[in-house]
């Protein structure tokens, strides 16, 4: 176990950044016993320091420029959740330059210079975390890189965008167009800040790069993605799709077979019959085709900020470890013992609510 509280510093406090910083603060004596020496924000830093963010920030160091907090503050690792490819590039590079863990939900970065970035880090010892990266609150990237560990994978495919998935859903279930969809998944925070990520399959192809990459050990390669997003179905294709017995639904897929890739992510005719069908609004479905396991279905939420935050948060909790667990997540000394209700099992079968 780590000997002294992680200290991390913050770039980004938008929707995922400021509750990055809620949950670290609400978990505060929960995360203490999890990691054995707890974890400490140092510094923050964002475009506007007066922006309202649901927390003080009076008790953080703050700085304006994240370049410079990535050099200068002294953390063990850097949280960088700015998104898009170019200053979040320069904070990522200063903090592995100043030899600092790194800690990030920037799908768009890993896709583009994850190779490199990667290779930085390894050359360094040092840590690059994404779990928030793909899927949202899901933790993908934990299962297939430490629970399917043991298996070949052969498939990995699902619906990786949010954004996209509410719209569609909006058009279907509420008959909602296009844009008033869009403007609603917007305002709920789910879209990206350029939401045409969202629906021109970009976003969802930045997953894709990095699950095929994780899944099937090959450098990340967004090039060989073939793409194509939502912004042509109309409500009459989604009708069409019905009197065919299935739903329209942006999946992301990539398979391996015989050594080669295919990966792409297009609008696809998904029946009702299987459990993609039933995925709706932001939530993500991720299904992986393992040699010993067989398959694994993971849903849950695609986007949002408290969802997205907790995925970020997982990662930092596992620096802090320092790869060692306690085997029952704390120490059993302390831990109180539960209190239970008293459950009778009766003869008639309950119902599932
Ligand atoms: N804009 C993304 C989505 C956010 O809608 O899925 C989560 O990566």
């Amino acid at each position: 176990m780590k000997k002294e509280p992680l200290r991390i510093a913050i770039a980004g406090l938008g929707t995922v950044g400021s509750h990055v910083v809620q949950i670290l603060e609400k978990q505060k004596d929960h995360l203490f016993k999890a990691t054995g020496n707890g974890i400490e924000i140092i510094a923050i830093c964002a475009r506007d320091k007066n922006a309202e963010r649901g927390f003080d920030i009076s008790p953080y160091q703050w700085f304006d420029d994240p370049v410079k907090m990535a050099t200068e503050a002294k953390v063990d690792a850097v949280v960088e959740l700015i998104g898009g490819t170019t200053l979040a590039k320069d904070v990522v590079d200063a903090a592995l330059n100043a030899n600092k863990d790194v800690i990030t939900a920037n799908k768009a970065l890993l896709a583009k210079h994850g190779n490199t970035l990667a290779e930085l880090t390894s050359s360094k010892g040092l840590e690059l975390r994404y779990e928030a990266a793909v899927a949202g609150g899901i933790p993908v990237i934990k299962t297939i890189n430490e629970g399917l560990v043991g298996n070949d994978i052969s498939a990995v495919y699902g619906i990786l965008n949010g954004t996209s998935n509410y719209i569609l859903t909006q058009m279907d279930k509420e008959g909602k167009t296009f844009a008033e969809a869009l403007k609603e998944a917007q305002d709920l925070g789910y879209a990206e800040a350029d939401p045409a990520l969202d629906v021109n399959g970009g976003d969802a192809a930045h997953k894709l790069a990095i699950l095929s990459s994780i899944a099937f050990s090959h450098q990340i390669d967004l090039s060989s993605i073939a793409t194509k997003g939502i912004e042509k179905i109309t409500l009459d294709d989604i009708k069409q799709a019905e009197a065919q017995n299935c739903v329209i639904k942006l999946i992301g897929a990539a398979t391996l077979e015989n050594g080669v890739v295919s990966a792409n992510v297009q609008p696809t005719l998904v029946p009702f019959s299987s459990p993609l069908a039933s995925i709706h609004g932001s939530t993500n479905a991720v299904l992986v085709k393992a040699s010993e396991v067989g398959e694994i279905l993971m849903t849950g939420p695609g986007a949002g900020g408290p969802e997205t935050a907790s995925a970020v948060v997982a990662d930092i909790v596992d620096l802090a470890h320092d790869h060692e667990l306690f085997p029952l997540n704390q120490p059993v000394k302390g831990m109180p013992e539960a209190t239970f209700n008293k459950v009778e099992i009766g003869t008639d079968l309950p119902k599932l609510t």
